[in-house]
């Protein structure tokens, strides 16, 4: 039964959550960018990219908004149904948008529409213990999830600005019993963002899932940007964990290799993405 698919999945089969435990368990690094269209899809999946975000920074690099908290759930869905047509082997994760995940069956009826209607396998929500009961119930229905943790966008209101994370040892020590109480509500993924690269390393070690980082130093089991960062087409401060990866290069299919290598090879990030 099915033997066409298993033919035609035998030489590149796509990345599941399977492929991503390995590859930690393996060493291997994972290489995750962003993407919000269809035709930049297809150029990351032909650069090897691992996994692919439709992120919630497509309100900030697509819309010109100045944070992400505008975003909304019909404009993932719409940037996921692009992307995943433009898609076959990378492993494809949405994010839940600002207050889409608030109560438990708010949370789940709007992860299944980003898998039924954009074409996601997996969900990201910006977490912390308060998220611990919404992780367990996704994850319940088998929602795969992707925790993330660090420097939330969505709380930039709250916190007051872009910032790095878990600088001193109570927000650490906080941030750890936060990452393992998310992992033990079934989160499949964390996602760090822009905290000390000694606390990345440590939260690599004690979790079992794979964890990817961004801006959380060079030992976390992969790393993701945001692709305009990558391709050097953000407008106004880039973050210093960004790096362009064009100079070299002849088209945005060898910038999007180049970064594919460097991750591959620990190249990037070098100690001056770092905090
Ligand atoms: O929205 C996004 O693109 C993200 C990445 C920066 C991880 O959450």
């Amino acid at each position: 039964m099915y033997s066409h698919l298993q033919e035609r999945y035998s030489t590149r089969p796509p990345v599941n959550v399977g492929t991503l435990a390995r590859m930690r368990a393996e060493g291997e690094k994972i290489a995750c960018l962003t993407a919000y269209d269809a035709s930049f899809a297809a150029l990351i999946d032909e650069a090897g990219v691992d996994v692919v975000l439709v992120g919630d920074s497509l309100g900030m690099v697509i819309q010109g908004h100045g944070t992400t908290v505008p975003v909304t759930l019909d404009d993932v869905i719409y940037h996921c149904k692009a992307v995943s047509r433009g898609l076959y082997r990378p492993f494809l994760m949405a994010d839940m948008p600002f207050m889409t995940y608030a109560s438990r069956e708010q949370a789940l009826d709007n992860a299944v529409r980003l898998m039924q209607e954009g074409g996601a396998k997996m969900v990201k929500l910006e977490g912390g213990a308060g998220q611990v009961e919404i992780v367990e119930f996704l994850s319940g229905h088998d929602i795969p999830v992707c925790a993330h943790l660090g420097l939330k966008p969505q709380s930039v209101h709250k916190v007051g600005g872009f910032r790095v994370q878990g600088r001193d040892e109570a927000a650490a020590q906080q941030m750890i019993r936060d990452a393992k109480a998310l992992e033990s509500a079934g989160a499949d993924i964390v996602l760090l963002e822009c905290i000390p690269a000694s606390l990345g390393k440590h939260l690599t070690e004690e979790l079992q899932v794979p964890v990817i980082g961004i801006g959380a130093g060079p030992d976390t089991n992969g790393q993701i940007l945001v692709l305009y960062d990558v391709l050097d087409i953000t407008v106004g401060r880039k973050p210093r964990f960004s790096r362009n990866f064009v100079p070299g290069t002849n088209s945005p299919l060898e910038a999007i290799k180049a970064y594919v290598e460097a991750v591959k090879t620990r190249a990037y990030p070098a100690a001056e993405h770092c905090f």
